[in-house]
């Protein structure tokens, strides 16, 4: 038996198939069987091959648009209660983000939100974001947890997120930050919190709850040594390992993470020349966030141009949280990845792509290829670097995910 197919015909397709280059292929088509691509390429070749035929069960003319892998967020942190826009003006009138972090606000405030809120008010408060970053081609996403900061609260997040991606037309990874701030209740016991966040992974894994492990080593997260317990408990479990590194200063977060081999370092503006040699030697991927960067009107950014002489993959993402990046929009950050740290348009499309699909261990995503997901997006847009040029507004006209249309 054969899988029906659908034909999406006449499209500019931006592949990015091959190490470089956008791969465009014009009069494009693309053959979809169940959740996959089955065939992608020009038009005329798919005449002359005979893979058109009998099966194609129904035509869908994309008249001449231009078509691109569904965008991989692989950094948020989009469940959690409340919002913080008082901090900001709290920022504005000369506080600084770490002086709220200590005060008691900051991440604390968000878990007081979170532990008071329904486990369907975080399902619904989540979706309606959630769906904001769809409507803009976003296919995949990263949610972490780490609001809950307590074994129940943290559980619940994580399952929430598990809910979004059964519920809404998006696939998810779910990453467990426990180690994300010190909650009240262990104050002045960092050790004995990391203790209990390691105590709670397995029974998160077992629960089919986490896909990978990530943590906040900085002067308001977590020191190394700590950091290194958590991929210890997490490793022992098999589970892979991400860091938020180096975001506010440097601890060798990064160093630590690729002994770990970690999939990502994320932040990375006070990365020092050691991390960016241990990431390229293990094969971890910088995630970039221009979002945090730019609403903490942080001064000091990620040494682009060392990751791209060493070979260092480079992904984009939202980092989507109530804190340090309260968007809504993964392609400004696409832009904000150009104007602020220097990155082409290509590497910023493949940034929130193919890339990000590598920081979250995924290979069968982020590339129009025969064999991989169908997961792509329509644009209203001639040439791809118009994606990472214009901010604002939303040329994102169809989305198609494991296959099927939103
Ligand atoms: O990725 N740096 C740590 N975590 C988040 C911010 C969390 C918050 O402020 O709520 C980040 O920037
Ligand atoms: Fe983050």
């Amino acid at each position: 038996m054969t899988t029906p197919l659908h034909l999406w015909r006449n499209a500019r397709l931006v592949t990015l198939d091959g190490p470089r280059g956008w791969g465009l292929v014009e009069g494009g088509a693309l053959l979809v069987g169940g959740d996959r691509l089955h065939w992608v390429g020009p038009m005329a070749e798919l005449n002359r091959s005979g893979s058109a035929g009998p099966d194609i069960v129904a035509e869908h003319d994309l008249g001449g648009a231009l078509v691109t892998p569904g965008l991989v967020d692989c950094h948020t942190h989009l469940v959690y209660g409340g919002q913080r826009a008082q901090e900001f003006e709290a920022r504005l009138n000369g506080a600084s983000y770490e002086d709220i972090a200590k005060a008691g606000g900051g991440i604390r405030s968000t878990m007081a939100a979170t532990r008071a809120a329904s486990g369907d008010e975080l399902f619904a408060s989540a979706a309606q974001r959630a769906r904001g970053f769809m409507a803009e081609g976003v296919t995949t996403m990263e949610i972490k947890s780490g609001y809950g900061l307590n074994e129940a609260d943290e559980a619940r997040c994580l399952t929430v997120a598990r809910r979004l991606g059964r519920e809404l037309s998006l696939g998810v990874r779910t990453t467990s930050l426990g180690a994300h701030a010190l909650p009240p209740e262990f104050e002045g016991r960092p050790d004995d919190y990391i203790a209990a966040v390691c105590r709670w992974l397995p029974a998160q894994q077992a629960a089919g709850l986490v896909d990978a492990v990530d943590a906040f080593c900085d002067r308001i997260g977590f020191t190394p040594a700590q950091t290194r317990r958590v991929f210890e408990a997490a490793q022992a479990l098999g589970l892979p390992v991400k860091l938020h590194a180096e975001q506010l200063s440097d601890q060798q977060g990064a160093v630590l993470a690729a002994e770990f081999k970690a999939l990502s370092c994320d932040h990375l503006e006070h990365l020092s020349p050691a991390g960016v040699q241990a990431m390229a030697a293990a094969g971890t991927v910088a995630v970039l966030l221009p979002g945090a960067c730019y609403f903490l009107r942080d001064t000091t950014l990620p040494p682009v141009q060392a990751l791209r002489d060493a070979g260092v993959p480079m992904a984009v993402a939202s980092d989507h949280n109530p804190g340090s990046c309260p968007t809504g929009s993964l392609r400004l950050m696409l832009n904000m990845a150009c104007t602020l740290f220097r990155l082409t348009p290509e590497e910023a499309l493949r940034g929130a792509t193919t890339v990000g699909a590598l920081a979250l261990g995924l290979h069968d995503r982020g590339v129009l290829r025969a064999g991989l997901r169908a997961d792509f997006a329509v644009w209203d847009l001639s040439h791809p670097s118009e994606l990472a040029y214009g901010f604002g507004g939303n040329p994102c006209r169809r989305v198609v995910a494991g296959g099927v249309e939103r």
